[in-house]
């Protein structure tokens, strides 16, 4: 979950790391540190808090070294404090490793190195690797660079777990090492530098040009050579990939955060996720999938898997593809799928949905589903990431850096995607006809206008969210694809308020819930089906009759005088209406936490990328 960033090159390392550490802070942000070579050895600068409170160190000042590593982050093993950060060294002080992931075996190697005479200064799993080389290194006897990635390799056969590792060594001045395994890490390069990170926006102003490991490939990076080896250290050959985000992309312009920039960003997003693939004079074209009418004929099952908020863009896929291509949709929580023994063979098709693409609930389910015969559809947003390199097809939003920790405009553009995804396979399988198909590419195609004239609700929005900004618990009603809706904008409200929220299909309440329902309580309630718009509105009077207090967002007329407040956004056909209702929820719960005065972007426990189990 954390964030890693490295340097080797011709410039002074540590400003290079610090504005990567800065970028990648939204990854995980309660402690950061940093270690370069030095001519008189390896520095350590660490601290708890923030990258700004290491900025701030005066240590920092000194480094002038022009190979380095960085870290923020986001602990797992042993509480937030200056030693846990990383970087962590040896004994000896002559490497330096930060680590992204889990050590599962830890205890066990510890155990080991502690009877070899090591001992440790912090709870940390990673705190075995640096040692772990240094007893290879010394065990191996072989003092040239080569034994230098000996012992690394050695040391990531012996780990179980998740790792992205960079390491540097005292020994080593012009050299840096860097590996993963089932943890995110790209490598830019140009002439004379080479840059790591966690992720592409983090390092796109200095460099376009990637490449991408797969598990337990090891790079030996020097400033103007990078080689590659595989896990019995046979060189191999990597190509670049060019990556086409531009720069400006993952940074505010003049917004005052990022989730409310990718809010806005969200029609440009859509546009992008929609491309060449829809047009009214042709069938949809998926260029990136080569699935054949047979096979699609021949499966009996789709399953859609996904964790958070990706998985409520599913729930959404799911009423389109049933409805268009009368094949039944399982959607299930990436974190369960594992456990439940869940019936995939090679007649079910899995599709997965991440926005990271390094969600490692999801890679797991995908890399399960494979094994039991299941072809597999990646859908993210984040080019060359780890689950395009698990799946057969890897199908790509399109929707830019997304670096809030609240998802906003990835969900949306996963949400047109499975829209297209649906006509597509429709039109393949030949279950719907041509006019309920051209309404629907009409819609895509006229949505991104409909977000536009949907934030004209803004003010409103805004007003509200300072009326209910101190309330401790607020509930989302919906039924049919409205009830994902409300799932999502519970979730929303939760991670970036902290206020307890909940999510009901409409009807359900009166089952239990509806004991929670006091005098004052706010009820959001979406009505965009206009089929089940009355039923719902019964369900909403049931919350009125106890005292609740009402916000409705909808697109179709209603009685003013029954509800608090009413949004009217953009009327679209139901498969596409969760875009349209979800922003004006998206924005209350960013007002909310501005309310509240809280950051918006980096809301407490949480991290962008979950990549850890
Ligand atoms: C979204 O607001 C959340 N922060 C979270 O639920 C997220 O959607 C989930 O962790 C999945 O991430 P992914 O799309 O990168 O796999
Ligand atoms: N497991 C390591 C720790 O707790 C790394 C966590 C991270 O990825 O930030 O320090």
């Amino acid at each position: 979950m954390c964030g890693i960033v490295g340097y080797i090159g011709t410039k002074k390392a540590c400003p290079i790391l610090l504005v990567g550490l800065s970028r990648l802070e939204y990854r995980g942000y309660d402690s950061a540190g940093i270690s370069t070579i030095e001519k008189d050895g390896l520095s350590l600068v660490k601290d708890k808090g923030r990258v700004k409170v290491l900025e701030s160190n005066p240590e920092i000042e000194k480094l002038s070294g022009t190979i380095g590593i960085a870290h923020t982050r986001w602990a797992t093993h042993g509480k937030p404090s200056k030693e846990n950060a990383h970087p962590h060294q040896d004994n000896s002080k002559n490497f330096s490793v930060v680590h992204n992931g889990i050590i599962e075996n830890y205890n066990e190697l510890r155990n080991m190195l502690e009877q070899n005479g090591y001992h440790f200064l912090s709870q940390t799993d990673t705190e075995v690797i640096p040692n772990l080389i240094h007893y290879y290194y010394t065990k191996n006897q072989n003092n040239t660079v080569n034994g230098f990635l000996q012992a690394v390799r050695d040391c990531c056969i012996a780990l179980k777990g998740s790792f992205a590792i960079e390491v540097i060594s005292k020994l080593f001045s012009e050299n840096m090492i860097v590996v993963r395994k089932d943890s995110p890490l790209v490598i830019g390069t140009s002439a004379t530098e080479k840059y790591i990170s966690s992720d592409i926006p983090a390092i796109l102003s200095y460099t376009r040009d990637f490449y991408f490991l797969n598990d337990l490939e090891f790079a030996l990076l020097q400033n103007d050579k990078a080689t590659f080896y595989d896990q019995n250290l046979n060189e191999i050959d990597k190509k670049t990939s060019s990556i086409e985000w531009s720069a400006t992309a993952s940074e505010k312009n003049g917004y005052e955060d990022f989730m409310l920039k990718e809010i806005y960003e969200q029609p440009t997003a859509i546009r992008e996720t929609i491309g060449a693939r829809v047009s009214l004079d042709s069938k949809c074209n998926f260029e990136e999938l080569n699935i054949q009418k047979d096979y699609l004929s021949s499966i009996n099952k789709i399953y859609i898997i996904a964790c958070g908020t990706a998985m409520h863009a599913g729930l959404v896929g799911k009423n389109v593809i049933e409805k268009l291509c009368r094949i039944p949709v399982e959607v299930d929580i990436a974190s369960e799928f594992r456990y439940r023994s869940p019936i995939v063979n090679e007649k079910t098709l899995s599709i997965f949905i991440s926005q990271s693409g390094e969600t490692a609930d999801t890679i797991a389910a995908l890399k399960l589903a494979k094994k039991c015969g299941s072809r597999t559809i990646a859908i993210t947003n984040v080019i060359g990431s780890s689950i395009t390199r698990e799946s057969n097809y890897s199908l790509y939003t399109h929707a830019g850096p997304e670096i809030a920790v609240a998802s906003t405009k990835a969900y949306t553009s996963q949400v047109i995607l499975l829209n297209m995804l649906a006509v597509y396979f429709a039109e393949l399988l030949e279950t719907s006809d041509l006019k309920t198909i051209n309404t629907i590419k009409q819609e895509i195609l006229d949505l991104p206008k409909k977000i536009e004239e949907t934030f004209k609700c803004k003010d409103q929005i805004q007003d509200f969210a300072k009326k209910i900004y101190q309330e401790k618990d607020v509930f989302f009603l919906g039924r049919g694809v409205d009830e994902a809706v409300a799932k999502e904008a519970s979730l929303k409200l939760k991670e970036i308020s902290y206020i307890h929220s909940e999510s009901y299909p409409a009807g359900e309440l009166k089952h239990g819930s509806i004991a929670l329902i006091e005098n004052g309580i706010t009820v959001v309630s979406i009505l965009m089906d206009k089929t089940l718009m009355e039923k719902s509105i019964s369900n909403i009077q049931e919350v009125i009759s106890r005292g609740a207090k009402t916000l409705i967002v909808t697109s179709h007329p209603c009685n003013e005088n029954m509800f608090d407040e009413i949004i009217k956004v953009p009327d679209t056909i139901s498969y596409l209406s969760p875009i349209i209702s979800i922003i004006p929820l998206q924005l209350l719960a960013y007002y909310i936490s501005k309310e509240k005065g809280l950051d918006v972007d980096k809301p407490r426990n949480l991290a962008k990328s979950v990549t850890v189990e």
